[in-house]
């Protein structure tokens, strides 16, 4: 089983560590003594998990572009990373309708640009890109797409993250053939989880609407998405980058989603976001935004199968976790030390 000691003393370079995903990612890294550098745009909302629970102050925190690839190649040779996980993104469907090519510029050169540092390592031996759930070409069918599926997301988000997953695929065949470097890309869905202030996403409009005591405002629930409490695709990134590092034939793509029974529409989860947290309830209001897909469901077999990967939280325990963080957050209580706590009873339940 994966073991996260395996990060004691490792050099690993993180994108996005600003962001939602990457804050828990670097408190975990820092946790397991890994010497972490993190190379991202400021945070990019206010408040943000990565300010509360000052994650900056344990690692090296560089401020910068990914589009500009003379400053994160210094940053990177100055950190002779051997494990490189890339997370950096614009990630929001809707801001993608509004900035295309703000998004494809960060999202597919971005992508471009971490890639031509790893080339030009001599000390990377594995490299994760995170891509999503959404770089399949949506059938709004009801099984969940596989791997060997087509990639081509319909919003300027999606297909920019398919375009990420190609050239991630263009680099490690063009590349990387006969080198001890293993590159790999994950596909996860929607994560829900304490300190997620982006706007339109459905956990942060709940709490947001639960902080001023308004109704919650629901454009699409009938939808169904694969959401996973945050924790879940981290564990499996840090696992995928782990366990190819010293088994390179482990690199691959990879769908990481909840089980079948945690495959629910946006209006389920909120009805259980409403009950954990008492006294809020929801209502329907479409706003008529653009186009997003309505059935997205992930086929995981794979990692499953490849890696013995199982999800650890079911969908109430995902909700229930985000609901004590939020809670937390909102009684001003040490926020750093709620992550810590999470992160410790997550470990805990590995069998
Ligand atoms: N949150 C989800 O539900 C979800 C689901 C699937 C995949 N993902 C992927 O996970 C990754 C992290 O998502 P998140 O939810 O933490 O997003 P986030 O918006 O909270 O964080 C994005 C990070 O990328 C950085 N960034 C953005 N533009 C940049 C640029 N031009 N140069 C350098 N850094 C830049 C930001 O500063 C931040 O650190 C993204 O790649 C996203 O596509 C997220």
């Amino acid at each position: 089983m994966f073991d996260l000691s395996f990060y004691n003393g490792k050099k690993v370079f993180l994108t996005g560590h600003t962001g939602f995903k990457g804050s828990w990612l670097s408190r975990i890294l820092i946790k397991s003594g890994a010497i972490l550098t993190g190379y991202s745009m400021e945070p990019p909302t206010e408040p943000s998990l990565f300010k509360l629970a000052d994650i900056g102050n344990e690692m090296t925190s560089i401020v910068g572009d990914i589009r500009d690839f003379a400053q994160l190649k210094q940053s990177f040779d100055e950190a002779a990373p051997e494990i490189v996980l890339h997370l950096a993104a614009q990630p929001l469907v809707r801001d993608s309708y509004e900035h295309p090519v703000y998004t494809y510029e960060t999202n597919v050169m971005g992508t471009v640009n971490i890639l031509e540092c790893v080339r030009q390592s001599s000390t990377v031996k594995s490299f994760l890109n995170v891509t999503t759930d959404k770089v399949y070409q949506n059938n709004e069918w009801e099984w969940g797409y596989r791997e060997n599926e087509p990639l081509d997301g319909f919003d300027p988000y999606s297909n920019s993250k398919s375009c990420s997953e190609l050239v991630t695929h263009s680099y490690k065949n063009s590349f990387f053939a006969g080198r001890d470097v293993a590159i790999s890309t994950a596909r996860a869905g929607n994560v829900i989880g304490g300190g997620d202030f982006a706007a339109n996403r459905i956990i942060p409009d709940c709490i947001r609407a639960a902080e001023s005591g308004r109704d919650i405002i629901v454009r699409n629930p009938a939808s169904t998405r694969p959401y996973q409490h945050v924790l879940e695709p981290l564990f499996a990134y840090l696992m995928i980058a782990a366990r190819q590092y010293d088994d390179i034939s482990l690199s691959g793509w990879y769908n990481v989603g909840p089980d079948e029974c945690d495959c629910l529409t946006t209006g389920e989860l909120v009805d259980i976001f409403c009950q954990k947290w008492g006294g809020i309830k929801w209502i329907n209001q479409s706003d008529n935004g653009p186009h997003e897909a309505n059935f997205l469901k992930l086929d995981c077999s794979k990692i499953k199968k490849v890696f013995g990967w199982q999800a650890r939280w079911h969908i109430d325990e995902a909700i229930c976790k985000t609901v004590e963080w939020s809670k937390a957050y909102l009684n001003k209580q040490d926020i750093r030390a709620e992550m810590d706590r999470q992160i410790a009873v997550f470990v805990g339940d590995v069998r």
